[in-house]
């Protein structure tokens, strides 16, 4: 029996995950699971799975959890107890789901205590990813992406990596593909969120939109498969059946297809190197015709664009435009700017922040904290 830890139980990936777990009850236990402040959901998860521990990082949330539980979980609150769930010697594989900077202390743990981690959280490898490889090579750690374009490659890269010419992401262009520049200014928070083909939660979605989530994969994607920026590639895609491809120096380029649904990952990631039932319905390719590619437009994505450039300067400025992104996708999510002024209040936070390389987690929360700083002052020309 594989005991799991789910960091992020309440959200989408939390969600598909204990979807996969409930199609192998006799594979896989819920040991522990955590949440921010949705003690409610908690409440029923908890009576539902029984964990030995349930952690909300909010500490009035876990007095409340606390108060509903008729069974013997034991309820932590803050961020020690996210890292003490993700090391715990009984912890087999951690399930890292919590979304944006806050899931990347307890990503270090897990991989400090030599885990398999399921890696969703896209921000450990964003903000610290020299730290966080270095800590996964260290402590034999076993580092499975939870993406459904790092899977892709993980999986195509089975064979290895001899002849390896490129990889390709592959970018739905989220609900905006074919949304000229001009009209981008006036669009709302819903109309944002609504991802043609995946379901997903409201900051990756948003980050779908400005394509800054391909941005941010396409640095995580350095970090996974050890490759510079120009060995790494982006196709537009509008049908996602096609998660991404690999290509090599003899002509050859193997690509990974499937339904747009992570439990597929997800079960992968669990069972690797075996697999198993997802609940995922198998492709039909007759049912998804014509598949589409396009070349991507980084004047109109320009979070893409200033992606590849943070790659390029390496060091803090992967974690400073990750920090200016979050606080204007926050600033859009509560209507206080407009969709355009993410990008731009992104690229003035790269400008004006200092530029080093960080070699302690400690330097990497600083040049979060001040980019942060940075993006909301400049975030109240916006608003
Ligand atoms: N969704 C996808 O299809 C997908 C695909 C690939 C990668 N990812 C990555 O996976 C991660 C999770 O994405 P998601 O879509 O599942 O996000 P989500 O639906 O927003 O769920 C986020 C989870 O993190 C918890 N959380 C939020 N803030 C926290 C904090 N400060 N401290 C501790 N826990 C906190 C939430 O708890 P509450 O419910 O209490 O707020 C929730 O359980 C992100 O890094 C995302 O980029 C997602």
């Amino acid at each position: 029996m594989i005991n799991l830890t789910l960091l992020g139980a309440t959200g989408s990936i939390g969600q598909s995950t204990l979807a996969v777990v409930d199609l192998h009850p006799e594979q896989f236990q819920v040991f522990a699971i955590s949440a921010n402040t949705n003690w409610q959901d908690m409440v029923k998860l908890c009576a539902k799975y029984k964990p030995k521990y349930a952690v909300m990082a909010d500490e009035n949330a876990a007095t409340q959890l606390s108060a509903q539980l008729q069974n013997d979980t034991t309820v932590l609150s803050g961020a020690s107890a996210l890292e003490m769930i993700a090391e715990h010697v009984q912890t087999d594989y951690v399930m890292a789901a919590i979304v944006g900077s806050a899931g990347m202390a307890s990503s270090l743990a897990a991989a400090k205590a030599g885990k398999r981690i399921m890696l969703a959280n896209k921000e450990s490898l964003v903000l610290a990813g020299d730290i966080f490889m270095q800590a996964v090579k260290d402590n034999n750690a076993e580092l499975i992406p939870v993406d459904s374009e790092h899977s892709a490659i993980f999986q195509c890269l089975q064979g290895g990596t001899s002849g390896l010419s490129k990889i390709q992401l592959t970018a739905s262009g989220g609900p905006f593909l074919h949304t000229p520049l001009d009209e981008l200014d006036t669009i709302t928070p819903e109309q944002a969120c609504a991802h043609p083909n995946w379901s997903m939660g409201r900051k990756i979605s948003v980050d779908s939109a400005t394509m800054m989530n391909k941005g941010l994969e396409v640095i995580e994607a350095h970090y996974l498969f050890n490759l510079p920026h120009n060995q790494i590639d982006v196709v537009m895609h509008p049908q996602s059946i096609i998660h991404s491809s690999v290509y090599f120096n003899d002509g050859s380029t193997l690509s990974q297809l499937g339904n747009p649904d992570m439990r597929t990952v997800i079960s992968y990631a669990m069972s690797y190197p075996q697999r198993i039932d997802s609940g995922v319905e198998a492709l039909d390719l007759t049912q998804n015709s014509p598949l589409e590619f396009y070349v991507p437009d980084f004047e109109k994505f320009a979070c893409l664009r200033l992606a590849f450039d943070a790659l390029k300067q390496g060091g803090s400025a992967m974690g400073t435009i990750n920090a200016a992104n979050e606080v204007a996708v926050a600033g859009f999510l509560d209507n206080k700017i407009k969709f355009l002024d993410i990008a731009k209040i992104i690229e003035k936070t790269l400008t004006q922040s200092a530029h080093h390389f960080p070699t302690t987690l400690a330097q990497v929360i600083d040049n979060d904290q001040s980019s942060r700083a940075i993006a909301n002052e400049i975030m109240l020309s916006y608003a």
